[in-house]
């Protein structure tokens, strides 16, 4: 089946079969690797990307459930040779070692500080919970989230 999304502000179309997710359309239809797939359940969330302005699981969303709609992926984030603040402060906070479940830490970190410049580590804890990390015990992307939120003038 044919499906049309928009794609970090360009219409892209993908011939997938009805049962394919949106996560495997990115990845093997439209070549963005930044989303990763390493659960396939819903339960890691490296797979995170935007559908209509929400994060979600890009694993468990039907690429036909995209027909017509908004995605977006990190590979919007950074502008050309130039990261993202987040991905700045993930790199300057030491919040990277294998690097498996970055994308998706900076997805959810680009949302949360876009829906609250300045929140409470409870907070980016909160935001960050669907997201899971094998390498870092977690408290430097907790930095890195709130060298992030300083850097933009909210939180210290
Ligand atoms: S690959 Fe989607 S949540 Fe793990
Ligand atoms: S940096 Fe390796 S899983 Fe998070």
């Amino acid at each position: 089946m044919l499906v049309r999304t928009r794609v970090n502000g360009e219409w892209r179309e993908a011939d997938v079969w009805p049962g394919a997710s949106l996560l495997s359309m990115l990845r093997d239809d439209l070549g963005l690797l930044g989303t990763k797939n390493a659960c396939e359940q819903g339960e890691c969330g490296s797979c995170s990307a935007w559908l209509d302005g929400e994060v979600v699981c890009s694993c468990l969303v039907l690429a036909a459930q995209a027909e017509g709609r908004e995605v977006r992926t990190v590979e919007d984030l950074a502008d050309g040779d130039r990261l993202h603040p987040v991905q700045q402060a993930f790199l300057d906070a030491g919040a990277v070692q294998c690097g498996f479940c970055t994308p998706g830490m900076v997805v959810a970190a680009t949302d949360l500080l876009e829906r609250d410049p300045d929140p409470s580590d409870e907070a980016v804890r909160e935001a960050l919970s669907g997201n899971l990390c094998r390498c870092t015990g977690y408290q430097k992307i907790v930095d890195a989230v709130r060298l992030a939120a300083s850097r933009a003038g909210g939180g210290a």
